[in-house]
């Protein structure tokens, strides 16, 4: 399936969504949520999977209120095969396909690597890694089926590029497993018309990174980030929707013939 030429179309017609249903895992609040936001406003109906049912249907009722899309919360565990393949059918079977679909849900709990257990290692493995493979699975499945192509988005960070933490070494290696798996998608998937393409955003301040700072006070963990912070040659932090944009840009025909990259969205840190 060869992807379109779009030369002749203007920007607003490139950007827009109209008539593109999104899937967005961990889609309640943090990144999940802005990139849901930017998706709706670009005309997406969106579904919004989140281990936090009742916070995803909260999110999909606000945003359909402030941008008049339609959007549907549910529950995903994106640990359960199962659960995945219930949440892309619900796109399915109530939007009648799937054209995007961000695996978003991630975790990142920090524990020093020499007391970090088997279980630990699993769990972490399990969300990041496990579950960005069975969502993109899953999302092409339906996409090759319906023989429209599509774009599956994934995850990774500026810690798929290098270690970040302390204690977060379960962590950095699915994010650069995230990378490598983009990259495999973008291959095998490519003459399906399915794009396949991963974000690194550098530390931006959501629901779960306040909490994990909070948990985590008297450790190293906040000081190394307030570090980090410093060092961004654009002078600040990014906000969700600095990848938010970055995320409709992947998800859009203004990046048609972009796929197997990750995004670096770090504020030029990584240029360091
Ligand atoms: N915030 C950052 O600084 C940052 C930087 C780089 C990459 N990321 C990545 O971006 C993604 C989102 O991060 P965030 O900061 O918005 O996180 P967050 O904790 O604010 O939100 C994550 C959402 O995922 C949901 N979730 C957790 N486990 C789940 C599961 N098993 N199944 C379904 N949903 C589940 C949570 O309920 C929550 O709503 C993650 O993959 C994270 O690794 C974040």
């Amino acid at each position: 399936m060869a992807i379109a030429d779009v030369s002749s179309r203007s920007i607003a017609e490139l950007i827009d969504l109209t008539g593109k249903v999104a899937v967005v895992t961990g889609g309640a609040q943090g990144l999940g949520k802005a990139i849901s936001r930017r998706f709706a406003e670009a005309g997406a109906s969106v579904v919004i999977g989140d281990i936090n049912a009742e916070g995803a249907q909260a999110t999909a009722r606000e945003l359909a209120a402030s941008t008049g899309a339609d959007l549907r919360g549910t529950s995903v565990d994106v640990r359960q095969t199962a659960s995945i393949d219930a949440l892309a059918q619900k796109a399915v079977d109530e939007l009648g396909g799937i054209d995007i679909w961000v695996n978003n849900a991630g975790v990142y709990p920090t524990t020093d690597v020499l007391a970090m257990t088997d279980a630990d290692w699993d769990d972490v493995v399990a969300i990041n890694l496990r579950g960005t493979f069975t969502g993109s699975r899953t999302a092409a499945r339906h996409m090759v089926e319906r023989g429209q192509g599509g774009v599956i988005i994934n995850l990774s960070s500026i810690a798929g590029f290098r270690a970040f933490g302390p204690g977060l070494a379960h962590y950095t290696a699915t994010k650069h497993a995230v990378r490598g798996l983009t990259m495999s998608l973008a291959v095998e998937l490519g003459p399906h018309g399915i794009r396949a393409l991963a974000l690194a955003p550098t530390l931006i301040v959501t629901e779960g990174i306040a909490a994990s700072r909070a948990d985590h006070e008297d450790s190293g963990l906040a000081a190394a980030q307030d570090a980090l912070v410093q060092q961004h040659p654009l002078g600040r932090l990014g906000v969700p929707d600095d990848v938010a944009r970055v995320a409709l840009f992947c998800a859009s025909d203004l990046s048609l013939l972009m796929s197997g990259s990750t995004l670096l969205v770090d504020a030029g840190l990584m240029a360091l």
